[in-house]
């Protein structure tokens, strides 16, 4: 439900990864009819009877108490179906859980119809910190994102192309109240996502440190992050420094990545060979680069992930949730 920059690119995964369906029913504020690659698609108005019959309901509506999750989520369930959502509406909910398949697939079974897709910028993340914790214990965590605009929805792209093309034609730049907190974002950066809340961190990076501690069921897991808004179109890349309980040296480290899969290990700096945003747009994978350990502290370790926040941080992370239902035979079938 919702056919905005996530909605649409869910429905290109599901087609994509030939996600077994008898009907896809789109849904938004609007009627309309929407072309996704060649294929017309007939958008009906969300209400609470539009999803009798639906066996899954992937949700990527608006935000907040007003939002759609939070309109017809419960909705959803009373027709039967399993909703999963990519708002941030259900995540810190303690009986809902929060899933990134590659790290706590397990929680899907005790879903009690509702199940809450991670933040992009969380996603990825915990698909390049899983294989460190299980071998070495992870007593630290710092991060730094570089993301991308996508992340803010489709209307925050079109605003970005519109200043950079002012700018490029020597003229002022547009502004909008509803996109990048009426700042300029063309040429320049925004080191702020979301509201302002406690200690003087922004909603986002709350939501990196609180949604890693409920994925990795553990919430001493010392976290602290700066999220930053890029001028690039797709792709969430983020500079990570981890400490271990138990030394992973750099190598092991790439190997340990390398084993898991949807990890593309891409680091060769002789070659100048490393993840950028135009190597993740369009890929489901999450790349990591630029392995290295600290110079003075022990057990510490950097490293560069990018990921398509679409994607990995949305789309494809609640088709593999979808996909790994049906595998546990937890959804129902018409
Ligand atoms: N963009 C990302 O990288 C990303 C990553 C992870 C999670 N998310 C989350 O995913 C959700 C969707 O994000 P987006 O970037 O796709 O936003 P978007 O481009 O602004 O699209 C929002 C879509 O939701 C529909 N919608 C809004 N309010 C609705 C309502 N009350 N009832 C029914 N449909 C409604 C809109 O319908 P109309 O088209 O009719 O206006 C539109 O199709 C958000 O909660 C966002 O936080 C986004």
């Amino acid at each position: 439900m919702g056919v905005g920059a996530v909605g649409e690119a869910m429905i290109r995964t599901l087609r994509r990864r030939r996600f077994p369906m008898t009907e896809l029913r789109t849904l938004a504020r609007s009627a309309r009819t929407i072309e996704i690659d060649g294929e017309n698609y007939e958008v009906q108005p969300t209400a609470p009877g539009a999803f009798e019959g639906i066996d899954i309901a992937l949700f990527a509506g608006t935000e907040g108490d007003k939002g759609a999750s939070a309109e017809f989520a419960r909705a959803a369930v009373d027709s039967g179906a399993v909703v999963i959502d990519n708002s941030s509406f259900f995540r810190m909910e303690p009986d809902i859980p929060l899933v990134v398949p590659e790290v706590n697939p397990d929680d899907l079974d005790r879903h009690e119809g509702i199940i809450a897709n991670p933040n992009c910028s969380t996603i990825q993340m915990a698909v390049a910190l899983k294989p460190l914790h299980d071998r070495g214990k992870l007593t630290r965590v710092i991060v730094s994102t570089y993301q991308a605009v996508s992340g803010a929805g489709r209307s925050s792209v079109d605003a970005l192309r519109e200043q950079a093309q002012a700018i490029a034609a020597g003229k002022e730049p547009p502004t909008f109240p509803d996109c990048f907190l009426g700042h300029v974002m063309a040429f320049n950066l925004l080191p702020q996502i979301d509201s302002f809340a406690e200690m003087g961190y922004t909603k986002e990076e709350w939501k990196m440190v609180k949604e890693t501690q409920k994925i990795f069921h553990d919430a001493s897991l010392k976290i602290t992050a700066t999220t930053v808004r890029v001028p690039v179109y797709i792709g969430h890349s983020e500079s990570v420094y981890v400490e271990t309980e138990e030394k992973i040296t750099a190598d092991e480290a790439r190997e340990l990545f390398r084993s898991v899969p949807g990890v593309v290990v891409m680091d060769n700096p002789a070659k100048g060979e490393y993840a950028m945003p135009t190597d993740a747009a369009g890929r489901d994978e999450v790349f990591i680069s630029r392995v290295r350990e600290d110079p003075f502290i022990p057990n510490g370790l950097s490293f560069w992930v990018v990921a398509d926040n679409l994607l990995k941080g949305a789309a494809t992370n609640a088709v593999q949730i979808a996909e790994e239902l049906v595998r546990r035979g937890s959804v129902r079938s018409n």
